[in-house]
């Protein structure tokens, strides 16, 4: 339970510290912090000063008050009476203790702490320590009529630090008021200006998260600013690539579907016919063309299953280790009998064994339609070749046939799904090549086709071993 706590509250700060905002936010607060850690130090030092300075000028009015009050009688003898007020300026209420001395030139004491140490220079304040106290302490001379020579008297005056580090204290805490408002209002601007400036972006969030399913049209790049707006393009590219591919998705399904509804017409006129026909010669022959009609249908499905099994991501990229020698030899034997029926003379040149890695399986539908095409497309007589080998790192595959060729023109669009040549009597789907040129490209090799000398078609495959 509270482990779950634990892992809840680590996922909300994982959250929060992803967030553009909360990482804005701290880096302005940074800053801000980074500003005022410095102010506070510079302000406590300056608010020492100023305590100082009045201290001292206290100090000052004080010793030229106990001066003035400093007398020589009628035997020469100096006198003083301190009055009161000399003493009460110290009186702020903070408990200090204060201190004074009144010595002659000649060094006599006139009144006061006779050990009270004497400042360096005059009128300048000093801290001292003075009978177990930290105290300020300022020195004046003072002249005073009567004595012999202009003489001066010099009166020495102490206080304790209680009401100078108040004062201070008072300076700095006003500053440091100021300077917390200062981060206070500082933030609340931050936090409006990131709003601000994030509301584009997450009004683009929404109108994407709005949109529906079938929605791809762009987006206006307007509605954000310049930095995002890369995004919103490559957003929309996105999007148009995605819909091309969902219009290729569709020309290809209600092909498919065509392709499947004419001889399943045919299949379903055929049977109707079968079933009426009373003749039994005739009913045979009926029947036999209905097999031919499923037959063609279920190698339509087949290879329609194969071309979508082909398609990028479709499976599970796999590497299996095909040697295309005896794939090609063990596809041939298949193809033995129908071959001899026609008298197409089959030929294999394959001396060693040539291993790829890939889909095993997908390597061998290619192997099968490149092969079916050259049989299927041969006249009588003729002849087919198939031919496997190593070039530059590379397998290739050539298979030869003597039939009519592919023209020039049409050798690019023979890959196009359902293209068969205009005029092709034998049955086919026009799905082969689609299916071959897939499976090359997904093993990242290339297919050309080519004449034969003499007539008919070569088509070489390369891929990479
Ligand atoms: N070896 C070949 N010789 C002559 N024409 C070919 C050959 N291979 C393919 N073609 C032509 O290319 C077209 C497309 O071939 P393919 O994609 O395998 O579909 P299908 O064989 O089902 O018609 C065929 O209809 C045929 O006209
Ligand atoms: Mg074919």
């Amino acid at each position: 339970m509270s482990n779950n706590v634990v892992t809840k509250a680590g996922g909300a700060i994982v959250r929060l510290s992803q967030s553009l905002r909360v990482q804005l936010l701290c880096w302005v607060l940074l800053t801000l912090f980074g500003a005022i850690a410095f102010n506070l130090y510079d302000s406590f030092w300056s608010a020492d000063v100023t305590a100082k300075l009045v201290t001292d000028r206290t100090l000052l009015a004080s010793a030229r008050v106990i001066a003035e009050a400093v007398r020589v009688d009628e035997g020469g003898n100096v006198q003083v009476d301190v009055p009161p007020a000399a003493l009460e300026m110290f009186d702020t209420g903070f408990g200090d203790r204060v201190f004074y001395k009144v010595i002659t030139a000649w060094g006599n004491l006139v009144s006061g702490f006779p050990d009270l140490p004497l400042p360096a220079v005059q009128r300048a304040g000093e801290d001292r320590a003075f009978h177990g106290a930290d105290v300020r302490i300022l020195m004046l001379d003072h002249p005073v009529v009567g004595l012999p020579n202009d003489g001066t008297i010099s009166v020495t005056v102490a206080v304790t630090h209680n009401s100078q580090y108040a004062m201070r204290r008072q300076l700095w805490l006003s500053d440091f008021s100021k300077q917390f408002v200062l981060v206070f209002l500082a933030s609340l601007v931050t936090i409006l200006g990131l709003q601000r400036g994030l509301a584009p972006a997450l009004r683009l969030r929404d109108a994407v998260r709005r949109r529906g399913r079938n929605r791809l049209d762009p987006l206006p790049p307007e509605m954000v600013q310049s930095e995002l707006r890369p995004l919103v393009h490559a957003l929309n590219d996105h999007m148009e690539r995605v819909q091309n591919q969902m219009a290729a998705q569709r020309r290809f399904v209600s092909n498919a579907a065509h392709q499947l509804r004419t001889p399943l017409a045919l299949i379903s006129t055929q049977a109707s016919v079968a079933s009426r026909e009373d003749d039994a010669a005739r009913r045979d022959e009926a029947l036999a063309a209905l097999r031919t009609s499923t037959r063609q249908i279920s190698r339509l499905a087949s290879q329609l299953l194969t071309l979508s099994r082909a398609e990028p991501g479709s499976r599970r990229p796999r590497s299996d280790a095909t040697d295309l020698s005896k794939a090609a030899r063990e596809i041939l034997e298949t193809y033995a009998e129908e071959a001899l029926k026609r008298n197409i003379d089959l030929g294999l040149e394959a001396d060693r064994s040539v291993v790829v890695e890939g889909d095993g399986t997908m390597l061998r539908e290619m192997l099968v339609n490149l092969i079916d095409n050259a049989i299927r497309y041969s006249k009588a007589d003729g002849r087919v070749t198939v031919a496997v080998g190593q070039e530059n790192g590379h397998a290739v595959v050539t298979v030869w046939d003597n039939g009519p060729g592919i023209p020039e023109g049409e050798r690019e669009q023979v890959f196009e799904r359902f293209y068969r040549i205009m005029g092709t009597e034998s049955e086919g789907s026009g799905l082969g090549l689609a299916i071959v040129r897939e499976v090359v490209d997904g093993a990242g090799g290339s297919v050309s086709l080519g004449a034969a000398e003499g007539g008919g078609l070569v088509v070489t495959v390369r891929l990479p071993l």
